[in-house]
C-alpha cells in the first residue's frame, strides 16, 4: 500500500442557490510512497492549500476518499476525506505533521518549549517531551540553539524548529505549505535539504509541499501540477524549461 492515497477527491465552496459556488477540487487522485518528497505547484488560487488542509485532516472534502496508512499501528490505516474535522482527530494527531510559511512558533518560548509543547499538548509527559524535542532539534541542525527563544533565531532557523515540531511526534507525512515562501534562496535550499534527509534513511517520513520556486520543486522525487481542479503528474521540468544535471553535460 502507498502511505497515501487520494481518490477521487472533489470540494466546492459557497451556494449553488445563491450563485456564489465555485468547484475547486474536480477529482483529485494521487499517490505518496513512503519516503517520498512531492512538490505541488500550480497558480494561486487553484486550491492546494484547500487540498492540503483535507489531507490534514482540517476541512472535509465533499466527494472522494483518503487513506492515509497508520504507521503507529494505533489502526491499520486512517480512512477519510469527506469526514468532518472532529472525526479525524487521529490524523491530526498521529497521521500528519505542519509546516506553514510563517512558522507559526510562539514567539517568546526557546526553540525547545516550542517543539516540547506540541507533544505535551498531544498528551506526552514533560520529561519524554523534552528528549524528544532535543532529539527533533538535533536532527534539524539546531542542537546548539536549543535554548534560544524564537524571537533570537533567523527565519531559516525558525522554520527548522517547525520542521522539528512537525517531526517530533513520528508523524509519517509532513504537508508543507509553501514553507519556503518567507526564507532567502539559501534558507529555501536548506529546507529542501534537510526534506530531502528526512525522507531517506532508516524511518522515512514523506513530504508534500507547496512551491512556486521551479527550482526547489525539480529537486523533489517526483512534481505535480495542479490545474483546473485536477493533478497532473507532470514533467514540469521541461514545462519550466529546467534541464537534469545528467543532461546539463
Ligand atoms: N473557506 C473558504 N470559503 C470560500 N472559498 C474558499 C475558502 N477557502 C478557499 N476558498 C477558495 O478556493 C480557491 C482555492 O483556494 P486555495 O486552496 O487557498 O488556493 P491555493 O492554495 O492554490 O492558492 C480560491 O478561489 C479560494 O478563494
Ligand atoms: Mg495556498
Amino acid at each position: 500500500m502507498q502511505l497515501l492515497e487520494v481518490k477521487d477527491l472533489k470540494k466546492g465552496f459557497g451556494s449553488k442557490a445563491f450563485n456564489t459556488r465555485i468547484e475547486v477540487l474536480k477529482g483529485i487522485n494521487l499517490e505518496i510512497k513512503r519516503g517520498e518528497l512531492v512538490a505541488l505547484m500550480g497558480p494561486s488560487g487553484c486550491g492546494k492549500s484547500t487540498l492540503l488542509n483535507i489531507i490534514g485532516g482540517l476541512l472535509p472534502g465533499d466527494e472522494g476518499e483518503i487513506e492515509l496508512e497508520d504507521v503507529n499501528h494505533i489502526s491499520n490505516k486512517f480512512t477519510y476525506g469527506t469526514k468532518s474535522p472532529n472525526k479525524v482527530v487521529n490524523v491530526r494527531r498521529n497521521g500528519v505533521g505542519w509546516i506553514f510559511q510563517d512558522f507559526h512558533l510562539v514567539e517568546h518560548l526557546t526553540a525547545i518549549d516550542n517543539v516540547a509543547m506540541a507533544l505535551e499538548i498531544a498528551g506526552m509527559e514533560q520529561n519524554d517531551a523534552e528528549e524528544k524535542a532535543n532529539s527533533a532539534l538535533t536532527k534539524v541542525g539546531l542542537g546548539d540553539r536549543i535554548n534560544f527563544g524564537a524571537e533570537q533565531l533567523s527565519g531559516g532557523q525558525r522554520q527548522r524548529v517547525a520542521v522539528a515540531r512537525a517531526i517530533a511526534g513520528s508523524r509519517p507525512l509532513l504537508l508543507a505549505d509553501e514553507p519556503t515562501g518567507n526564507l532567502d534562496a539559501e534558507s529555501g535550499n536548506d529546507i529542501m535539504k534537510l526534506f530531502k534527509i528526512l525522507t531517506k534513511g532508516e524511518n522515512p517520513i514523506s513530504v508534500l509541499m507547496v512551491t512556486h520556486d521551479p527550482n526547489l520543486a525539480s529537486q523533489a522525487d517526483r512534481m505535480l501540477l495542479m490545474k483546473d481542479g485536477v493533478v497532473a503528474a507532470s514533467d514540469i521540468k521541461s514545462a519550466w524549461g529546467i534541464k537534469d544535471e545528467e543532461e546539463e553535460e
